[in-house]
């Protein structure tokens, strides 16, 4: 985890070796070479064509969805394809105003600035970042209390583009600054199987068709986790065969990695279970069912949910999250009786 943050905010290639390098060169750095998203992908190309066109930076960009789906992938693109300069930063690290003044003066023209996590801003950095955006403008208070005054700084034309886990989190004013809102959507199983014989060639691991499909469809719908997958099957390979990826070979190793047939892992694992055993099926509310499995209530909500509710293994009601029968049956349970299915009762 460590190793991806620090990734994150180094966008040169060539300093870290091992696995975080590897990271890196599978990063797709043009728009052809990434998979999947097609409507996404369309309308990007198209907003990037007319802005090379115009010879003007491109609206600024908002993506959204969970974790591992390309939002970091496609800030680079963008640049890329632009040809312009990437400055990478995130939220949480933005934390007084005068750290995005400087970030924002120290832009060339129509350079891509890029902020991860943009829902976790500070309210005082949110309202400096409103006239760049808008304006390209930035204002500077000097001194403090009655002498204090107020300079303008003139910006360079820039591309804010913005990722979050959240669009829920984001304020409306900074939400309607962006030109573009897209949502990116867990990947077909198809779309996994081409990101995983691509990354398999970057890498230089030898996959047949059927050890391609099995990680790519344990993936979790996650173009990060299908990478990571394919590094361990990798790796198993190495260790208890040839070296080269097929079918049972793939399966063998995930299974010693604890990924289960429907790509859910441990904590997964954990959450239906507390759901459908601990809890006897009866709605939870968030906090407790992240202290039940040991993780925080973000994490759950931004990494763990969003695919459970998508394989509708769960769901969320106002009384708090519940299983459903594909959770008991996932985990060889037999679902309660729905209401209605329960036997008469003999006393009406
Ligand atoms: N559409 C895609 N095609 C190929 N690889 C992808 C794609 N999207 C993501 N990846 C891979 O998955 C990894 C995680 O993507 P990233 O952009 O960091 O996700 P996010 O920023 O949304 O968490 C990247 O290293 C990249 O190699
Ligand atoms: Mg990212």
């Amino acid at each position: 985890m460590a190793r991806e943050e620090g990734l994150r905010r180094t966008v040169a290639p060539g300093a870290d070796e091992g696995e975080a390098f590897e990271e890196v060169t599978l990063r797709p750095r043009r728009l052809a070479d990434f998979v999947g998203q097609s409507s996404l992908k369309e309308h990007l190309g198209i907003m990037l064509e007319a802005a090379r066109r115009r010879e003007q930076a491109v609206d600024h960009l908002l993506f959204a969805g969970p974790p591992g789906l390309g939002k970091t992938t496609m800030a680079g693109i963008v640049a890329n394809e632009l040809g312009v300069g990437l400055r990478v930063t995130s939220g949480p690290a933005l934390v007084r105003a005068g750290d995005l003044a400087a970030l924002l003066t120290n832009l060339a023209e129509g350079d891509v600035l890029f902020i991860d996590e943009i829902h976790r801003l500070g309210r005082a950095v949110e309202e400096v970042l409103y006239p760049a955006m808008e304006d390209f403008q930035l204002d500077i208070v000097l001194g403090k209390g009655p002498s204090a005054r107020t300079l303008r700084l003139d910006l360079p034309r820039f591309t804010l583009v913005g990722a979050t886990t959240r669009t829920g989190l984001i304020t409306g004013p900074l939400r309607d600054r962006f030109g573009f809102v897209a949502r990116l959507d867990y990947y077909s199983a198809g779309d996994l199987d081409a990101i995983v014989r691509r990354s398999a060639a970057i890498l230089g691991v030898r996959v047949d068709a059927v050890g391609a499909a099995e990680i790519a469809r344990r993936a979790r719908g996650t173009p990060r986790i299908a990478n990571r997958l394919l590094k361990r099957v990798r790796d198993f390979a190495e260790v208890r065969g040839d070296g080269s990826v097929d079918g049972p070979v793939a399966r063998d190793g995930l299974a010693l990695f604890e990924v289960d047939d429907l790509g859910l892992d441990k904590v997964d694992r954990a959450i239906l279970d507390a759901l459908c055993r601990r809890f006897g099926g009866r709605p939870v509310g968030l906090s407790t069912l992240a202290v039940s499995v040991g993780e925080e209530t973000d994490t759950i909500e931004d990494v763990y949910e969003p695919f459970l509710l998508q394989l509708g293994m769960m769901m969320r009601t106002p009384r708090g999250r519940v299983a459903t029968p594909a959770a008991w049956l996932h985990l060889g349970l037999d679902p309660p009786l729905s209401e209605q299915e329960q036997p008469p009762s003999l006393f009406p």
